[in-house]
């Protein structure tokens, strides 16, 4: 179960003014309930929770198997934005975090940069392995992940042969259109679909998130089962959906507050890029119309030893929202020692996680004291079924709290900005007029 706790708001807050936007996040729950806001050709995420057939999980546990029993121990992912960042988010969160299970194959994500330097030492490792891939583009046509599966399609091809190729490389796209769905006819690449009503950013719960993470070895049943268990939590009209708090919440500190920036803290390094992966939920969905919060993250306490400061003491545009582990899954004591020169063995016996929940109840009255609000959202452990719960509960509160910013949750117009820029500098045909203009200005 998630729970929103928002006592770290109340010094800075007024019972009558919260209630005024759970008021409004009522009246944005009602938008996205009945679908009848903008953009909403695109809630086919609300159905995947519990809508997706078990045809679907069973398809992506046959390529796990086919793929283990053709010796494959390493998968390159190949996605950006959307088309990466889910599947990312969840294999950073269940991987052990030093060891390689051997019994799983190992999964790499390329074509979610340009860099040179990122692509030739992936390489170097898809050489040294036995190799497949899942390239995963809605549109197909997108440069980052086009560039990456060109390389690595040209490796596979040649090291194993077009037959074999075809058995190592799964598409996840859309279901009719694009070039990577006419690619996949052409090789007979096994396909998934993304479908046409889900956003790449609302999309880890279809195929884009649950194919990578199955295939990795991990429970996407279970993973589905806790976005079901958050959908339930979140589909009730009422004061005490965690959805609708959250959303009320940070809409007060925008609105009323003047905080301009959101900073998603965790105090489990596993969680580092569920802050990615928000980023990307919030950003995308809300910063638009001249609006929006600024989504942040930090990692604490590690970066309470860089960027601290700045939140403890400097431009007070900000509020913070804790995402907390309850259950640390591992035990850890501290000894004691008899010389004690670190001046330890007052924590001796105690579990690391107990000094862990003491440094974030100390950050959060600091914090609180330096003019930041708190809000805490919190879940049980980290496990495959609450992370799909937190995909879920993100999601629906996005949809909420972006209406009740008044902008359409579901659009990205401003992602094609830099992408004219790029195509004309590459001088990619019918790009010609804007290359002259562009180069006039660099
Ligand atoms: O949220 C989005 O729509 C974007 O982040 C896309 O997912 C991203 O640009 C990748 O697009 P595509 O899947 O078409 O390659």
């Amino acid at each position: 179960m998630v729970k929103v706790n928002l006592k770290g708001c109340d010094s800075f807050v007024k019972d009558a003014e919260y209630q005024k936007y759970v008021g409004k996040a009522l009246e944005a729950y009602d938008i996205l309930d009945k679908e009848t806001g903008a953009g909403n050709d695109f809630l086919g995420w609300k159905a995947l929770p519990d809508g997706t057939p078990e045809s679907l999980i069973q398809a992506c546990e046959a390529v796990r198997d086919d793929w283990k029993a053709r010796g494959v121990n390493l998968v390159v992912v190949i996605g950006i934005g959307g088309s990466y960042l889910g599947a990312r988010c969840a294999l950073e969160a269940l991987n052990h975090q030093f060891v390689h299970d051997s019994a799983k194959p190992r999964v790499v994500f390329a074509g979610n940069n340009l860099s040179e330097e990122y692509l030739a030492e992936m390489m170097d490792l898809a050489a040294a392995s036995s190799v497949a891939c899942i390239v995963i583009s809605k549109s197909g046509t997108t440069t980052e992940p086009a560039v990456a599966f060109r390389i690595v399609k040209e490796h596979i091809e040649e090291r194993y042969g077009k037959k074999e190729a075809a058995a190592r490389i799964v598409a996840v796209t859309d279901a009719a259109r694009g070039a990577l769905k006419t690619l996949s006819t052409q090789e007979g690449y096994r396909t998934f679909v993304v479908p046409d009503n889900v956003g790449g950013r609302f999309s880890v719960l279809s195929p884009v998130g649950l194919l990578p993470i199955c295939v990795a070895g991990y429970d996407v049943r279970a993973m589905l089962k806790g976005a079901a268990a958050a959908k339930a939590q979140v589909s009730v009209r009422n004061a005490d959906n965690p959805a609708i708090q959250y959303a009320a919440m940070r809409n007060l500190q925008y609105f009323e507050l003047g905080k301009k920036v959101e900073v998603l803290v965790t105090y489990n390094p596993r969680l580092m890029f569920l802050g990615e992966w928000w980023k990307q939920l919030f950003g995308e969905s809300e910063g638009k119309d001249g609006k929006g919060i600024y989504p942040a993250s930090a990692n604490f306490t590690t970066d309470l030893h860089s960027i601290g400061q700045f939140i403890q003491d400097g431009d007070r545009c900000m509020f913070e929202t804790v995402v907390s582990v309850e259950k640390s899954r591992r035990s850890v004591v501290i000894g004691s020692d008899e010389q004690n020169l670190d001046q330890l063995n007052y924590l001796a016996g105690q579990h690391v996680e107990h000094c862990n929940a003491m440094a974030a109840l100390g950050t959060k009255l600091a914090h609180i004291d330096g003019g930041v609000p708190q809000i805490e959202i919190a879940i049980e452990q980290v496990d495959e079924f609450c992370i799909g719960e937190i995909f879920y509960f993100f999601e629906a509160a996005c949809g909420i709290s972006a209406y009740l910013l008044g902008v359409n949750p579901f659009n990205q117009p401003g992602v094609e900005a830099y992408k004219k820029n790029m195509f004309a500098l590459l001088r990619k045909p019918g790009y010609e007029a804007q290359t002259e203009e562009i180069l006039k200005r660099l």
